[in-house]
Formats: C-alpha cells, sequence, structure tokens
C-alpha cells in the first residue's frame, strides 16, 4: 500500500523530525515501499485521506505529532499508524502524570515537584536539594531545560520552561550515567551508555556536539542491564506503550535506576539511539524501519 511518512510539523523539534522522516523515507524507499513525504506543518491531515493513503508512519517529535492528537486524528480517518495509540501518546508526552503512574507501578523515578509563579523557590530548593533541573512537562529533546545550582537561578529556568508550556516541572538532579533502553514491539533493545563531555545531555549534546560519546553494549555488568531493561520494559508497558519506544534513565551513583520519562516517536536519525541499540542487535536501520511498520496500530 501507500505510505505516507509524517515529519516536520510544527513542534520545537521539527528539525529533529525534518532529520528522522528524511532518514525513514529513504530507508522504506530502498526497501521497495511506495512511500511519500508528508509534512503535517505544511498541509492539512486531512489530505491523507483524499491521497489515499494506506498508512502512516509517524516521525514527527513533541507536540502535535507524538502527544496523540495526530494519532487522533488518524484514527478518525481509519488510517493505522505507527507506534504507540492516543492514550499512551498523551501520557507518555506528560512527564509529570508519567511519574504518578510509575509510582503506582513502582518504577523509580527522581523527586519532583510542579513548579507555579507562586512557588517557593527556596522551599522547592530545600525539599529537592541542589543542584535541581527544570523543564516544561510536556517538551522534547530537552528544549527549555536547565540545571540549577543556586536558587537565585530557579526563576529564570521557570521562566524559560514556561515559555514552552504551561505546566513546568522542578526534579531532583541525580548524578549518574545516562542511559536509554529501546523497546521494539515488546522486545528490550540493548541498553545505549551516554557519556556526555559536560556532563548534562543536552539539545547541544544530542544533535550539535561531536564531543557527546555512545556505548552500546552498554558495558554494564550483564544482569544489571537486564534488570534495567525489565524496568524499561513495565514503565513501557505501564503507560501502554506499544509497537515501540525508548525509555530514557539514568543510573545513579547511588546504585539505582532513576527512569526519567518514555518517548513514543523517539529520533530516527541515522545517528540517533534506537537505531544504535537495533543495530547491536542485528537489526539494520532499514530492518527496523520496516519492522516498526509493521507493527502499526491498527
Ligand atoms: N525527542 C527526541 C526526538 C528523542 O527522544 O529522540
Ligand atoms: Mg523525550
Amino acid at each position: 500500500g501507500k505510505v505516507a511518512v509524517l515529519f516536520g510539523g510544527c513542534s520545537a523539534e521539527r528539525d529533529v523530525s525534518l532529520q528522522s522522516g528524511q532518514a525513514v523515507l529513504e530507508a522504506l524507499r530502498h526497501s521497495g515501499v511506495d512511500a511519500h513525504p508528508f509534512d503535517p506543518g505544511r498541509k492539512s491531515l486531512a489530505a491523507l485521506e483524499d491521497e489515499r493513503f494506506d498508512r502512516a508512519y509517524i516521525a514527527l517529535h513533541g507536540r502535535f505529532g507524538e502527544d496523540g492528537t495526530v494519532q487522533g486524528a488518524l484514527e478518525l480517518m481509519r488510517i493505522p499508524y505507527t507506534g504507540s495509540g492516543v492514550m499512551a501518546s498523551a501520557l507518555a508526552m506528560d512527564k509529570w502524570r508519567t511519574k504518578l503512574l510509575w509510582q503506582a507501578v513502582g518504577v523509580e523515578s527522581p523527586r519532583s515537584m510542579l513548579l507555579t509563579v507562586h512557588s517557593d523557590f527556596e522551599k522547592v530548593a530545600q525539599v529537592l536539594g541542589l543542584p535541581l533541573i527544570v523543564k516544561p512537562v510536556r517538551e522534547g529533546s530537552t528544549i527549555g531545560l536547565s540545571k540549577i545550582d543556586h536558587v537565585r537561578d530557579i526563576d529564570a529556568a521557570y521562566r524559560l520552561a514556561a515559555e514552552h508550556d504551561a505546566l513546568v516541572l522542578a526534579e531532583e538532579y541525580i548524578a549518574g550515567t545516562e542511559l536509554t533502553a529501546a523497546i521494539l514491539g515488546e522486545m528490550p533493545l540493548p541498553l545505549v551508555r551516554i557519556e556526555v563531555a559536560g556532563g548534562l545531555y543536552d539539545y547541544e549534546a544530542k544533535y550539535l556536539s561531536d564531543k557527546t560519546r555512545y556505548f552500546c553494549p552498554s558495558g554494564l555488568p550483564e544482569d544489571q542491564a537486564g534488570l534495567i531493561q525489565s524496568q524499561a520494559l513495565l514503565a513501557y508497558q505501564a503507560i501502554g506503550c506499544e509497537g515501540w519506544g525508548r525509555v530514557d534513565l539514568i543510573l545513579g551513583e547511588d546504585g539505582r535506576f532513576y527512569f526519567l520519562e518514555a518517548n513514543t516517536s523517539p529520533g530516527m536519525t541515522s545517528h540517533s539511539l534506537v537505531p544504535m541499540a537495533a543495530k547491536a542487535a542485528g537489526i539494520d536501520f532499514e530492518e527496523l524501519v520496516l519492522q516498526i511498520l509493521s507493527l502499526s496500530h491498527v
């Protein structure tokens, strides 16, 4: 059938999505799939029906793409699509409600508090300790995120985050090793360990720096990696994720793991983390894209 690769969009992560979509489009075409680019930031989704697409491959990131809205529109049009459904997409987009759910199923996450203009920032710093992280609740690629060392800087960090979302979260900073667990179907792929030159795995470290180093396999002891993978699968399943996804966490210096968030439409550029994990499992980029397509939500 005819496949629309949805990418671009109008979120703050548009640039990342353009890269993901291009890589996916090329891989699908290379595998002989009748794939076409479709940018919902430029064109109404209604055109999918008019142009008689049989399936949608979602390579959008962030709001209006990864958050359940596009998924809902596709449900109404009865067009099968890749990845998670409406509920899981919306829930995973919301880092605060994800934490509440994880708490209920015993998936540990850094302690956090919602911030408002009325918050007592001194108190927040007392409760969560310093440094701490301030971030928009529904955003991706660490856009609008700050690491705070002094109470006096919380206000500016709050304002920055609030430019991206009405909900802002302050979170305990966990010193340790950044890890990510990709999941394909219901199968955890090998963990990726990330080593960041500046300490914080932010937008710069993710997409611009050539100093960020990735290790897959992670180099962690096998039993520890296995434990993290099974917790990651629980975290993914608790949200109701389907098809594929990526769960991010930090292995703290205290030896515990702290889950940060789940991504229902992770980056798919040729140097992104899910393709890296798949490769370590013997699944090349084209095969990965085909498997994600075949796991479409009907
Ligand atoms: N939000 C970015 C695209 C990721 O999780 O890979
Ligand atoms: Mg994310």
